[in-house]
């Protein structure tokens, strides 16, 4: 007699007690591999009578199955189990705080470049740029600057050969544009860039820096278009509540020309070391283009007229961020240009 209840608790619980892939593969070979304990049992079915055949035959495959079916469900426990365990050894704590990447910032002559740019591009003006390597030309001829006169002695103007320099003002991608627009009007522009002047480095100066032309070219221009024009500018730069005053000034391609005040964005006009106590602060250049200038650039000066500005970038940036050396801006110092991330 086989005490199949016997046989049938062992290895269920030797199936329990199996606590890993290769204990259980070898404990299958063992009950039901070829030649293992049920296979056995078959062996053994062949000597007995036809009924007890029946009746052994259906608690072999009565058991096989069972065993089957346990070894498969006590596999896929231990898989899982497995996989837990993976899971729980590899586990990351995203509690962490992480290392944040450093986020680099526009530099502020950019910043205040871009600012300046948008205010324009919003009244329907395009941006031109022009070569820093310039034509005398350009620069000094169609400007009305004639020869002799002392802006262009060597002393003032890094010259590459006779014909060509260091372009000394965005005043000549002005006479460039009106020469290449001169049958396109109405022009408006505004052309940012790179100048050189042959400057001794200090405080306030530096023989490179980065002017802003302003260039509006049309039928009926006047003075008060380019007052109107330069009031919103100092407006969006340093603040709603900001005036402007025109003084008369010279420049050779302007008639009238003006220099330009903003009211003291520190102290509100009252006074201050900022404005020099006048409550007021020199900010830019402008004027009427000049009719010879119109002219050479093939513009007839008695149908259009234009006015034109030329805005010293560092300057603005400097009173708008109270930065008082303009070396600040070259010298790459880490800590002074991280302190414009936050403008951005
Ligand atoms: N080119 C002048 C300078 O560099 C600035 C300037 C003044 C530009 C008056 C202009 C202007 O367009 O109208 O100092």
């Amino acid at each position: 007699m086989i005490k199949w209840e016997e046989i049938k608790q062992e290895v269920l619980h030797d199936i329990e007690e199996a606590d890993s892939k290769e204990v259980i593969d070898k404990l299958k070979v063992d009950v039901l591999g070829k030649k293992g304990m049920m296979a056995g049992f078959m062996q053994q079915m062949k000597t007995l009578s036809p009924e007890e055949k029946r009746e052994f035959g259906q608690k072999v495959n009565e058991l096989k199955k069972l065993f089957e079916s346990t070894f498969s469900a006590r596999m896929e426990e231990l898989i899982e189990k497995a996989m837990l365990e993976k899971m729980k050894k590899e586990a990351i704590d995203i509690t962490l705080p992480g290392a944040r990447p450093y986020n680099g910032s526009l530099h502020p002559l950019n910043l205040v470049q871009q600012e300046i740019e948008d205010i324009f591009i919003s009244m329907g003006y395009s941006v031109v740029e022009g070569p820093e390597v310039e034509l005398d030309f350009y620069n000094f001829e169609r400007a009305n600057i004639p020869q002799g006169h002392p802006a262009r002695d060597m002393q003032d103007t890094f010259y590459i050969d006779s014909e060509r320099l260091l372009r000394t003002h965005t005043t000549a991608i002005q006479t460039r544009t009106l020469e290449a627009l001169h049958d396109k009007l109405p022009i408006k522009v505004i052309c940012p860039g790179k100048v050189y002047r042959r400057d001794d480095d200090d405080a306030t100066h530096s023989h490179q820096f980065v002017q802003m032309e302003g260039l509006v070219v049309a039928e009926n221009i006047t003075l008060s278009d380019l007052k109107g024009t330069l009031e919103l500018l100092a407006r969006k730069m340093f603040g709603d509540s900001r005036t402007i005053r025109l003084r008369p000034s010279y420049f050779q391609f302007t008639e009238p020309s003006v220099e330009v005040d903003v009211s003291c964005h520190i102290c509100g006009g009252k006074g201050c070391p900022v404005c020099k106590g006048t409550g007021w602060i020199e900010i830019l250049g402008a004027g009427m283009v000049h009719p010879n200038v119109l002219e050479m650039a093939g513009i007839d000066s008695k149908k259009y007229t234009g006015f034109a500005f030329g805005v010293g970038v560092e300057r603005v940036a400097m009173l708008k961020y109270g930065i008082d050396d303009i070396r600040n801006f070259y010298i790459n110092d880490i800590r002074f240009l991280k302190a414009f991330t936050r403008f951005e």
